[in-house]
């Protein structure tokens, strides 16, 4: 289902954000400098292209971002439940006990004051993607939205069919111990050995279902450039992954 947009009128008494920080959500400066290196790579690839997609926006702070790194011809879609309710009663009760206030209109006026255009929404269950968004578009992927097993278990899944090659996709909260549902989503298509994971942030997820060279090993070199990132590599499912944390150890 795909609701209609919220009208201007409705949207001006919701607050404008002046600033990225003044939107509530879950995106963190590490992950702000990961995002724009891997978006700024793939903008100054002459040869790359592709559309760029995200599941899970809630107010917009992550999307705000990636809409930035948008080229002429390319599709940002976005995909949020928002007011509308769920499919099953586990995801329901998720929304309610995280998500309660959210609407798709509060959305809207902060994407609104960042950018000219809206991206393509899609207010609906992740699980209609594969057939809202064309096989093999994507050149960046963000999956933010359910925590529950089922559910990331399709989106993990869906990145992988909506991947263009060598297509980037974040898996947020794929540690964390109030949602293992991702976490066993996730890491199993990493054990499988499908996935190739390029590095971690303590929040996210940073792979490609493509190969992971030579994107790693660029990703090093960047890494040992900066102050104000402490990376260190570990082997993991027979491959080198590298962690990172905000701040120098
Ligand atoms: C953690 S928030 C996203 C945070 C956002 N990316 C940010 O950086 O602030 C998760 C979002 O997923 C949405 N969501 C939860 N279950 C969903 C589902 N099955 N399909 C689509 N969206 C869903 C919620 O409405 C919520 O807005």
């Amino acid at each position: 289902m795909t609701a209609p947009l919220a009208q201007p009128e409705e949207a001006s008494n919701l607050p404008v954000p002046a600033r990225l920080d003044e939107v509530k959500g879950w995106f963190w400066p590490a992950d702000q400098i990961l995002f724009d290196w891997f978006l700024s790579r793939q903008n100054a690839d002459p040869s790359g292209g592709g559309d760029l997609l995200e599941l899970g926006a809630y107010l917009g702070k992550s999307a705000i971002f990636l809409g930035g790194y948008l080229k002429e011809g390319e599709e940002f879609t976005v995909c949020d439940l928002f007011d509308s309710p769920a499919e099953d009663d586990n995801n329901d009760d998720e929304m309610r006990r995280s998500y309660a206030t959210l609407t798709r209109r509060a959305f809207e006026a902060n994407y609104r004051a960042f950018h000219d255009e809206l991206p393509t929404v899609v207010q609906a269950v992740t699980a209609v993607l594969p057939d809202r968004v064309r096989p093999a578009s994507c050149r960046f992927v963000h999956v933010d939205a359910s925590h529950l097993y089922a559910h990331v278990r399709a989106d993990v899944e869906t990145s992988r069919l909506l991947s263009a090659p060598g297509a980037i996709v974040v898996f947020d909260d794929f540690r964390a111990e109030h949602c293992p549902g991702v976490a066993a989503a996730v890491w199993g298509a990493v054990d499988a050995r499908r996935l190739h994971v390029l590095c971690i942030t303590q929040h996210k997820m940073y792979a490609t279902w493509d190969h992971p060279e030579p994107l790693r090993t660029e990703l090093a070199v960047f890494l040992a450039g900066r102050e104000d990132l402490w990376h260190g590599v570990e082997e993991v499912a027979g491959a080198p992954l590298i962690r990172i944390t905000g701040r120098k150890a």
